[in-house]
């Protein structure tokens, strides 16, 4: 065990996220009663996720790292997985970290008739000096709680996952390709593992989280996609489950991705209500870019509405952005007059602008892509089209990629990047 995981150890029991922050969460962003919530927590005096209790269990059939060229994403995975169990009458056990393989589980399990399933998505880094870096993964703990919560699955202390997940991170780290842009993806999961059919919140669950090395997502520069502004099916409603990462969301959105791929669109393009506005491209979260009269730009993304996921790369764009605008911390190459708006923005709004000239560009921001530039937009019929530059990107997006990348990979000193 590493001298920085067994400080960690130490220092585990600080409940950063849970279930203060929930508390905290609640009180600003739901009508989520103070009772629900600690009745669903899971250490309402039982056991929260300890990694003082971990056991290992290593390989003894490592397998052959794949060349990294031949990576497809989410195809191959390293030696170890972490495992948790939950139960009802006793909170959290032993975690332990064990060869990568099969999971036991009873046809009955509640996962598999009702979507008891959340997960997270984040990565790993080599930075320049071959230290491990993860990027703002105490945001991926918050989020995977305010999933678990939505869903009544069992909640847990975010500081002690992550302790677990670097130390299970650092056993597997020889997996992390060594060139530039590639990484390892981490996938946590928590599944409902009750053995009795039954619509309520489960008496047993699974924490497991299981890691991929990843290659380039553009592995020959930029490609602008074009997406489908989707009118027939709708990704998330009011009073939905849009703003969390649960299975439940994304089963339904494959059919309209097909139907999106067959009429020659990379992605759909989620719009809501009879207005359009959009919402999501895909599985990222979107931003739209505007020329200011007068020169300038405005940077917009639609507000956090409850039906668009808090993705932790729009936090970044959003906050890098705004502290170069305010001027706290230039980006390089930014364009200083800079206004930045979460607001809604329909496709009346887009299609003038394309034909104006007042579009500047419209790109999707997510873990897997970081940045993904789009070209033109399948709407009603017709193409909107979308500015972009000769690199694939636009004015905007062209140095916040950079930012956010050297700040993920450590060449940029930031405090949202640690190191294991
Ligand atoms: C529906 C959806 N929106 C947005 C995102 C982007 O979120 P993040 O930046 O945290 O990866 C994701 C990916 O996780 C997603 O699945």
């Amino acid at each position: 065990m590493s001298s920085a995981f067994s400080r960690a150890l130490r220092t585990s029991n600080v409940s950063q996220f849970h279930p203060t922050t929930l508390r905290t969460l609640s009180r600003r962003n739901a009508p989520i009663s103070l009772r629900a919530l600690s009745s669903l927590s899971a250490n309402g005096g039982l056991a929260d996720i300890d990694p003082s209790k971990l056991q290992i269990t290593r390989t003894g059939k490592p397998k052959t790292l794949p060349e990294s060229s031949a990576l497809k994403f989410g195809h191959t995975f390293t030696d170890h997985m972490l495992t948790i169990p939950w139960t009802q009458e006793s909170g959290w056990g032993a975690p332990q970290i064990q060869p990568y393989g099969p999971l036991a589980m009873e046809p009955s399990s509640t996962v598999l008739h009702y979507a008891q399933t959340i997960f997270e998505g984040m990565k790993a880094y080599t930075d320049p000096e071959g230290r491990v870096r993860m990027f703002r993964p105490d945001m991926n703990m918050k989020r995977m709680n305010t999933s678990a919560h939505r869903i009544a699955l069992p909640t847990f202390d975010g500081v002690a996952l992550l302790e677990l997940i670097k130390e299970l991170i650092r056993m597997d780290k020889h997996w992390i390709p060594s060139e530039p842009g590639h990484s390892l993806y981490v996938r946590p999961t928590l599944i409902g593992t009750q053995k009795a059919i039954g619509v309520s919140p489960p008496n047993e669950a699974l924490l497991f989280v299981i890691l991929s090395p990843v290659g380039l997502y553009y592995p020959t520069g930029f490609k602008p996609i074009a997406l489908y502004g989707t009118t027939e099916y709708v990704r998330a409603a009011p009073g939905g489950t849009g703003a969390f990462k649960l299975g439940v969301n994304y089963a339904p959105g494959i059919l309209p991705q097909k139907h999106a791929a067959d009429k020659g669109y990379a992605q759909n393009l989620w719009l809501h209500g009879p207005e359009h506005y959009l919402t999501e491209v895909g599985t990222m979260n979107m931003f739209v870019a505007f020329h200011k009269e007068g020169g300038g730009y405005e940077l917009v993304t639609p507000p956090l509405d409850g039906m668009i996921l808090p993705g932790i790369t729009r936090d970044s764009v959003l906050t890098l952005a705004r502290e170069h605008a305010s001027g706290a911390k230039p980006v390089p190459g930014l364009p200083k007059d800079l206004t930045i708006s979460e607001r809604p923005v329909t496709m009346s709004e887009v299609k003038e602008a394309s034909e104006s000239g007042r579009l500047a560009e419209l790109f999707g921001a997510g873990t897997a892509a970081i940045i993904s530039p789009v070209n033109r937009i399948g709407y009603l019929g017709e193409d909107v089209h979308i500015p972009v530059g000769e690199d694939g990107m636009g004015p905007l997006s062209r140095h916040i990629w950079a930012e956010l990348v050297g700040r993920q990979t450590g060449k940029i000193p930031s405090d949202w990047s640690i190191v294991l």
